[in-house]
């Protein structure tokens, strides 16, 4: 017996065109899962048809989406097995720069978006359980120059996961948090095209490189499998020794 196998098991990421979100896609499918990618907009999802990967508009800013696409994939599999919350936003603004629409930007999309969808699952599944991955960040855990905002969401959904951990334990839920270190996707494309930004950032990472967003899946496939049955609210770090130190 695998204990992490991950045959059969229905899977819902947000955030899927691209970059962490599509690695997840692209991995859980090799490990055979059914996999539903979602992206913001029709045209993020175009890749997916040939890829064995089920592809749903979902943007996380709306009040409704989450609701009707896990309604949808529970009305034809019975069940959403995992749900992964992992679209979100970042922007290099200082502190005092922040101007009102841009702050709720990252508010709706990292942490309300993130809300809406745990709570559109447990609506639908509330009498089957569930299982919750939230991607937050390693800037959820510590302070950084120019992340005021990204790091205040970050933050709030990894405690938004502790509790509701805690308050849906006994409705069968686990709910757990992924937080990478800077892995080279479009997001980092702000630290990397700097080089003596990018010289600073590195010297911080006690291995000396970003995270590659494969390095991300072996947690995430852990989390979707059985072997992590008696974990819930719990945080994986995958950083490079980022925070180690
Ligand atoms: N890269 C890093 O260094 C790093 C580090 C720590 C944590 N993270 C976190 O990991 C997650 C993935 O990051 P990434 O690096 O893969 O970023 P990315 O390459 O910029 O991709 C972001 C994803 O989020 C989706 N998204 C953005 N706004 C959305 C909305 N309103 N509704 C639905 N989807 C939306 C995008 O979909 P569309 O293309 O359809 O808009 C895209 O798929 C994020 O939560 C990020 O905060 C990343």
């Amino acid at each position: 017996m695998n204990i992490f196998d991950i045959k059969g098991k229905t899977v819902l990421i947000t955030g899927a065109s691209r970059g962490i979100g599509k690695n997840l896609a692209l991995g859980l499918r090799d490990a055979g899962a059914i996999v539903y990618g979602a992206g913001s907009r029709p045209e993020s999802i175009e890749w997916m048809s040939g890829e064995g990967i089920q592809g749903v508009v979902l943007n996380v800013k709306s009040e409704s989406d989450a609701f009707q696409v896990i309604g949808k994939i529970r009305e034809t599999h019975g069940k959403l097995n995992t749900l992964i919350n992992n679209a979100g936003i970042a922007t290099n603004t200082p502190a005092s720069g922040f101007k009102e629409e841009e702050l709720q930007n990252i508010i709706q999309t990292n942490y309300t978006g993130v809300f809406r969808s745990c709570q559109a699952y447990y609506k639908h599944h509330k009498k089957d359980g569930g299982n919750i991955i939230n991607v937050a960040s390693v800037l959820g855990l510590v302070g950084s120059k120019l992340a005021s905002v990204y790091s205040g969401t970050k933050g709030a959904v990894i405690s938004l996961s502790k509790a509701l951990a805690i308050e849906w334990c006994n409705s069968g839920y686990r709910v757990n948090v992924i937080c990478p270190g800077l892995i080279d996707t479009e997001m980092t494309d702000m630290i990397k095209n700097k080089e003596y930004i990018m010289n600073q950032v590195l010297a911080g990472i006690p291995m000396g490189r970003l995270g590659k967003p494969e390095e991300i899946l072996g947690a995430v496939q852990y989390l979707v499998s059985d072997a992590s049955s008696y974990m819930t609210g719990q945080t994986i770090v995958i950083d490079g020794g980022l925070t180690a130190q």
